[in-house]
């Protein structure tokens, strides 16, 4: 941590001298004058280039960051990908998690369901650990615990900056870290040692008053936020809390509250350093790296005094009530006082089916001794749960810390179950086995998303968010119309119970109990050596894309003609399809099978123009591929929106595209596009979108050489599409590309990681 300091205050230093004559020349300045917020001071200090331009919301900041974290889902393609670079090892310190395909049984328990997911994905988790030897990366093997929760412990540093190939990234703001979560390609990038780009975020301030009060909980910040600031309000901000509210929460309550940002579109969120992340670092044994944070605390770890943000929200913790989100989104916020009114006005089933605790989001010490001591309470009065209790807990080393100190045995004997230290329920591994497929029932969670059939695949599931004194309480309960702020129950006698408002402890006294990586030291393999079966269905070997040969863009068919709205999710289709993502071949067979034909109207239907015959869009796209016909596709405004997902680039790429032409261009996808070796074209004139026909075919020529010319791409170079018609009828319309010079050359190589590969064979 010191030398990644001292590294900081130095291009913060040269920043804070530059940036403001580059604001007087082209009003270009992240902040207005010298004073910084906390998100703009890590973001300048990690500049590659303190010199660039840093405008809010229109330039993209080139960065240099500190960390990776993949998890096993996202981690299968980054790493396939990172093979072909031909690199040793990751420029920057990367983890690796086996956590999203571990499925919770309440059966088999946590040890026997880790059992089940090492037979049935045991050759995703080989090959990650094969691949984290081979790159010397930290690999947490399955049953570890939840990447967000052991990145915390083990590797959030205050002032630092991480991506992570996962949503809830945000997580590590709770320890003062800029934490975003990223695409595969984005963590190539930087396991590459390229730079990583973000676009300069806006800054919303979130100030802090007060204190906590009775049954209300850092939970309830985020619920409470969430309905102010809808899943979109957030976008294109980080949040940044400040004030005095925030020296009165532990460092794991303001993990929680980052964590949610996601929920509201949010880049990241981020906390200035506190005395309680101090205490949480070195419980988690890092004395050194408070020792280091405490030494630059002032200057890099907090606002500058007078910084400004671009809109402010203040929240009075000592007002604050507790919350339930949902059903089926987390902006849905409701006080616990008015709920029950709520659902019955919605009508919502209030019978609860299932409480649910823990996960990345809630599963710190304080919230399992808040948990303990209000299951004390229940039990104590010989209350029973009246609806299934699971906890999830994050990590290996708060399940042992708990074991140790006692934590989870009311739990246990209360009938609770402990599930495998995954994501399990949180993302829909749940053999779920009380309700049928499509029944209407409610479920509480103290997790972080409620989207509808999230946890358990069922769409009819009312999932409601909580914290997890609110999920503890309301399951001896077993129903959502009870208040435990105000309401009673009736104990063993028959006499009135009421909780007492529950009492953590933020941090075990005698420290946690520690948990490390595997230890792959035993394993001697380079990235060559990476075993993969070639008969696997969910893994496979990366083949490099082809060099650029101008002569491949004539005669292209048009595969699709997209009408409004494609995303990512239209491109490439998630949901089932998600176990083949190491696997570009199978995965390919979603290809574009959510994307609107605009001849027809159809979905997953076009034209083969070879064969004259109707196929689904992958069918036709591979079977162009066979026949040696390359092929574009036609897009309309905002192409490729969504997701930073780079199959939705990787995958026409594999199937034979050469060019995707289109109105415009979400950026992103556009870039992904670039790193794949394909071309991102738009229309001069949007109207020529009208031009193009699903029978034509089109060749991209140089506008000025003209027809049947190979071309060089050049930054510079004009281009245009020469359009046949069916008739024979042709016409030529101008496109235009928005390739950069090291762009131009990834085009050449075939894709960035061929560019990276060949630089590396000349340096050797
Ligand atoms: Fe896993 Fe759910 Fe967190 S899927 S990473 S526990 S948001």
């Amino acid at each position: 941590a010191a030398a990644l300091y001292a590294r900081m205050a130095d291009t913060l230093a040269k920043a804070r001298q530059y940036q403001p004559s580059l604001a007087s020349r082209a009003g270009a300045l992240l902040s207005c004058g010298h004073n910084l917020t906390l998100t703009e001071k890590i973001l300048l200090a990690h500049l590659v280039d303190p010199r660039q331009v840093a405008q809010r919301g229109k330039s993209y900041l080139q960065l240099r960051a500190d960390r990776v974290a993949l998890q096993d889902a996202s981690a299968q393609t980054a790493l396939l990908q990172f093979m072909l670079t031909k690199l040793k090892t990751s420029a920057v310190p990367t983890s690796v998690h086996c956590d999203h395909l571990i499925v919770a049984t309440a059966q088999s328990g946590a040890a026997g369901d880790v059992q089940t997911a090492l037979r049935s994905s045991g050759e995703v988790f080989d090959f990650l650990q094969a691949s984290s030897a081979a790159f010397k990366l930290q690999f947490w093997a399955p049953g570890s615990g939840i990447i967000h929760q052991i990145v915390l412990e083990n590797y959030a540093t205050p002032g630092g900056l991480m991506i992570g190939c996962d949503s809830h990234t945000p997580n590590a703001g709770g320890l003062g870290m800029i934490a975003v979560g990223v695409g595969g390609a984005d963590a190539v990038d930087v396991m590459s040692g390229m730079p990583w780009e973000l676009k300069a975020p806006y800054v919303l301030g979130v100030k802090l008053k007060g204190k906590l009060q009775g049954w209300a909980s850092p939970k309830d910040v985020i619920l409470h936020l969430a309905g102010k600031l809808t899943v979109k309000g957030g976008t294109g901000f980080v949040l940044e809390y400040f004030g005095p509210g925030v020296d009165t929460l532990s460092c794991t309550g303001m993990a929680t509250i980052c964590n949610m940002g996601a929920e509201v579109g949010a880049t990241t969120s981020i906390v200035p350093y506190t005395a309680a992340m101090r205490r949480y670092l070195i419980a988690t044994n890092r004395q050194a790296e408070a020792n280091a944070a405490d030494s630059v605390a002032a200057a890099m770890l907090q606002p500058d005094e007078n910084c400004h943000y671009d809109q402010v929200i203040e929240i009075d913790l000592s007002k604050l009530e507790p919350h339930i989100n949902g059903p089926f989104t987390p902006d849905l916020s409701t006080p616990i006082s008015e709920f029950a009114a709520t659902a019955k006005a919605n009508g919502w089933p209030t019978e609860l089916k299932g409480a649910l605790i823990g996960s990345c989001t809630n599963s710190s010490y304080e919230d399992m001794t808040k948990v303990r001591q209000l299951v004390q309470q229940a039990t104590d009065r010989g209350l029973k749960l009246k609806t299934p209790l699971y906890i999830t807990p994050g990590s290996s080393q708060i399940k042992d810390t708990c074991d140790r100190d006692g934590v989870l045995d009311p739990l246990v004997h209360a009938g609770g179950k402990i599930l495998a230290n995954a994501c399990g329920p949180c993302i829909g591994q749940w053999k779920r086995e009380d309700i049928k497929a499509g029944e209407k029932n409610s479920i509480i969670t103290s997790f972080n998303r409620n989207f509808a059939g999230r946890n358990d695949g069922n769409t009819a599931t009312h999932t409601f968010l909580a914290s997890p004194e609110l999920v503890a309480a309301m399951s001896f309960a077993g129903t959502l119309n009870f208040n435990p702020t105000a309401d009673a129950l009736t104990d063993a006698n028959g006499s009135e119970f009421r909780f007492s408002s529950p009492q953590g402890v933020e941090l075990p006294a005698s420290g946690f109990s520690g948990a490390k990586p595997s230890d792959l030291s035993g394993m001697s393999i380079s990235g060559d050596q990476i075993e993969i079966n070639p008969k696997s269905s969910r893994l496979q070997r990366l083949a490099a894309f082809p060099a650029w040969d101008g002569r491949l863009m004539h005669d292209l068919a048009v595969l699709i003609k997209v009408k409004g709205k494609c995303t990512t999710d239209h491109i490439s289709a998630a949901g089932p399809w998600l176990k083949y993502k190491g696997h570009l071949e199978n995965i390919s067979e979603n290809t574009l099978i959510g994307a609107t034909n605009a001849e027809t109207g159809k979905i997953n239907c076009v034209r083969n123009t070879q064969t004259g015959k109707d196929d689904t869009v992958p069918a036709v796209a591979r079977a162009y591929k066979e026949a040696g016909v390359g092929w574009v596709v036609i897009g309309d405004e905002n192409y490729g929106e969504g997701s930073a997902r780079e199959h939705a680039a990787m995958q026409p790429r594999f199937l034979g595209c050469r060019a995707i032409i289109c109105r415009s261009f979400a950026r992103i996808h556009e870039t992904n596009l670039k790193k794949q070796g394909l071309l991102p074209l738009t229309f001069v004139n949007p109207a020529d979108y009208d031009k193009i026909a699903a029978d034509d075919t089109v060749s991209i020529i140089n506008a000025e050489l003209g027809p049947g010319k190979p071309f060089s791409l050049t930054p510079t170079v004009k281009l245009a599409a020469v359009i046949t018609h069916k008739d024979e009828t042709s016409e030529t319309i101008p496109l235009r590309h928005t390739l950069s010079e090291s762009q131009v050359q990834w085009i050449h190589a075939g894709s960035a990681l061929n560019f990276i590969a060949a630089e590396q064979i000349k340096q050797k």
